[in-house]
């Protein structure tokens, strides 16, 4: 199989505030191959962001990324210097955050951010980079791009502003555009087009995407991997089809219910209670409090992932024999003796 393009290893980002030790993203991995489009999910402030701008060294203080790997054709872009860094964001990964405008020099005309953009990447002159840039609104679905380009960002719709940080990404050629809730806050027309689009450079370029979304409907539109975040971790991931037919976290399983889907479009059961403050994150299974199958094991240890083949993986101790086993053998246990109960339950694993 070829080498991935992107391999996370045990990513950790913590935000050190006055409040204390915020564990925004704990220990999350996974891979992404040349060409793959995968979407991350998960409730407000499960750290689908700060993973991503994890991924990419986008992380400011008080934020710091403590722990782990992101290889990058096999290169840790943790352990890349400055010159690296600055080669591998302009050339090799692509980023659209969320709010075009905030992303788009309000004195600058979207042409000239443009171009500068392409002549970043390539040895151009001015008027070649104009038109590649031409080219580029073009591609993606700008109606008339020899105006559009000498307009200001505020002349811009929010869709053709979204659109317009796609072009700019895209001067790259980049290998992987990681995309931040690229489609939120515009109507569902200009969404659609947009999913097209993205859908539409991925195989012609053969560019693989990271996207981030709270609407489970457009990543099952576009994706062919799912993640499912929760409290910082990753709580599920596999191939899309097999997480939404058969999820095997509770919480995925409850997501799923929670949020509007093209095969259940009323039923929303909105999940009880809320998510943990990640400043004092429970032990053990960070869901553990909200979850309708969690038994003692689950405040102790950290889920182990379990894997149900392919890739699919869940990060639950309901899927593991100890859990089977704490049913017969219910195991109290003083809140004060984690350390022995830790020690147990390996040795039953
Ligand atoms: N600058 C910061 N200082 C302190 N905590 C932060 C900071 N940025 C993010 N966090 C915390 O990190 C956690 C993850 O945030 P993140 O923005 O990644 O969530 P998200 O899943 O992208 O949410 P949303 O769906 O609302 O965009 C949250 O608990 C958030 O409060
Ligand atoms: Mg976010």
């Amino acid at each position: 199989m070829a080498e991935p393009l992107l391999e996370v290893e045990n990513l950790t980002t913590q935000f050190h505030t006055d409040e204390g030790t915020v564990s925004a993203v704990d220990g999350i991995s996974y891979t992404v191959d040349p060409g793959e489009i995968v979407g991350i999910v998960g409730e407000s402030g499960s750290g689908k962001s700060v993973s991503v701008r994890s991924v990419v060294r986008l992380i400011d203080s008080p934020g710091r990324i403590e722990g782990g790997h992101v290889y990058w054709k096999g290169t840790d872009i943790l352990r890349m210097d400055a010159d690296e860094l600055r080669s591998l964001r302009g050339d090799e990964i692509a980023m659209v955050f969320q709010d075009p405008r905030e992303a788009l020099d309000p004195a600058q005309t979207v042409g000239a951010q443009i171009i500068e953009a392409v002549r970043a990447h390539r040895d151009v002159t001015k008027r070649e980079g104009r038109d590649r840039a031409i080219e580029l609104l073009t591609e993606v679905g700008i109606a008339n791009p020899s105006e559009a380009i000498s307009q200001y960002p505020h002349e811009y719709s929010g869709g053709m502003a979204q659109r317009a940080l796609i072009a700019m990404a895209l001067a790259s050629e980049p290998d992987l555009l990681i995309a931040d809730e690229p489609t939120t806050g515009l109507d569902v027309t200009i969404q659609a087009q947009l999913l097209d689009l993205l859908r539409e450079l991925q195989q012609r370029r053969d560019m693989a995407i990271v996207m981030i979304s709270h609407d489970l409907g457009v990543v099952s539109e576009l994706c062919e991997t799912l993640i499912v975040m929760y409290a910082g971790r990753i709580a599920e991931q596999g191939a899309i089809e097999e997480v939404l037919a058969s999820p095997k976290h509770p919480y995925t399983r409850l997501f799923f219910e929670s949020v509007p889907r093209v095969d259940n479009p009323d039923a929303l059961e909105p999940i009880a209670g809320s998510p943990p403050n990640l400043a004092s994150p429970p032990s053990g299974c960070r869901f553990r409090d909200r979850c309708p199958e969690a038994k003692p094991l689950c405040a102790h240890d950290r889920p182990p992932e379990v894997e149900f083949g392919n890739g699919h993986r869940a990060a639950c101790f309901a899927s593991t024999e100890e859990y089977r086993d704490s049913d017969a053998v219910p195991r109290p246990r003083p809140e004060n003796d984690l350390e022995t109960d830790a020690a147990a339950t390996e040795v039953s694993e």
